[in-house]
């Protein structure tokens, strides 16, 4: 059949991956298979602040602009992922919060820099810019970070306010995960995203990362939570979609996870603002949940040796019937 992207162009949604870029370096099947198969792409770590400044004022483009020059080959747009987050924070930034010698003020200065330099480099080229990620706990509270203890919640705004006026025209999006359904941590940022947009502060998107486990079940209320947000005026995307599974893989996993990949899509499809459908890796030779849940894996529609699995027919089907 004809690749993802063919599909998902009739369908009026972008398909796209995470990508690692040492794999994009060095298998000519990964390179291949990630330009065929999708028309966006977000970096899985290299357009991370630890990856981008890893010392002080050095910073390290190359990766991140070798996978927007990718991209532009192969007729892809670019997801940016992401300018302020809790974690992949280089050790420069915390180990000088750590010891006093950068105060809260310097900080504030030092996160404005880092936001207006990184989304000046790529402006015009990213479409969707994941500006903060992973901001509250379950229970709705927001989350203890560096950010909240030194600047107070107000970081979030500003963070909205200086990635706009450095691209005034990339959709700015809040991001995280555990956030699918309609739940306390969902509804913490529906209300605020209600309460930036109603001080006129810039943001557009709310991303839906999608790091589903079969073992957990699907969540209940996504199209009313994709609803919400778009009676808000803003966009949704669905931006680290992944199924997990307790190893090792059967038949019955599989087909389980094909269908929450396709419930996943389907709520995306039938959505007016959600644009985009992003999957967190496609092959299971490169993703991350082995390294990180013990005995979990086989999370992607394809395996290590990029054969299709049912995840991947069902995300086929859904988006040729969307
Ligand atoms: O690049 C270094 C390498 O130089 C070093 O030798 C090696 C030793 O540990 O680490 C390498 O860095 C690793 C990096 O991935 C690149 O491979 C880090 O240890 C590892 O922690 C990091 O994991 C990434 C993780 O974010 C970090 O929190 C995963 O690849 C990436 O898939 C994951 O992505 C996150 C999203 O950004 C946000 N949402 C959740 C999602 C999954 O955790």
């Amino acid at each position: 059949g004809p690749p993802l992207r063919v599909l998902a162009d009739r369908a009026g949604v972008r398909i796209g991956t995470a990508v690692d870029m040492t794999a994009l370096a060095e298998d000519r099947t990964y390179r291949r298979t990630t330009a065929r198969e999708f028309d966006s792409v977000t970096a899985e770590n290299v357009m991370k602040w630890e990856s981008v400044e890893p010392q002080r004022g050095v910073y390290d483009w190359k990766p991140a602009d070798d996978l927007v020059h990718f991209a532009r080959a192969h007729g892809q747009v670019v997801r940016g992922h992401t300018l302020v987050w809790h974690s992949q924070l280089p050790a420069w930034l915390t180990t000088g919060v750590a010891d006093g010698s950068i105060d809260a003020k310097e900080l504030r200065g030092i996160l404005r820099e880092h936001i207006t330099t990184e989304v000046k480099r790529y402006k015009g080229r990213i479409q969707q810019w994941d500006v903060v990620n992973e901001v509250f706990e379950e229970d709705g509270s927001l989350r203890n970070s560096i950010w909240l203890q030194q600047l107070g919640p107000s970081y979030i705004a500003d963070a909205f306010r200086w990635a706009h006026a450095a691209d005034p025209k990339a959709k700015l999006f809040l991001n995280d995960y555990n956030v699918e359904g309609v739940n306390a941590k969902s509804t913490a940022y529906y209300n605020l995203a209600k309460g930036l947009r109603a001080q006129g502060v810039p943001v557009q998107g709310f991303g839906i990362q999608g790091h589903l486990a079969i073992q957990y079940g699907f969540p209940g209320q996504v199209a009313e939570n994709l609803a919400r947000f778009e009676a808000l005026g803003m966009q949704t995307a669905f931006t680290e979609v992944d199924v997990r599974m307790i190893l090792p893989a059967d038949a019955e996993k599989a087909a389980t996870q094909a269908d929450y990949f396709r419930r996943l899509l389907d709520a995306c499809l039938g959505a007016r603002g959600c644009r985009s459908f992003t999957v967190w890796g496609y092959t299971d030779r490169y993703s991350w949940v082995p390294g990180v849940f013990a005995g979990q894996g086989a999370a992607t529609p394809m395996d290590e040796e990029y054969g299709r699995k049912p995840a991947y027919g069902a995300v086929r089907e859904g988006l040729a019937a969307g």
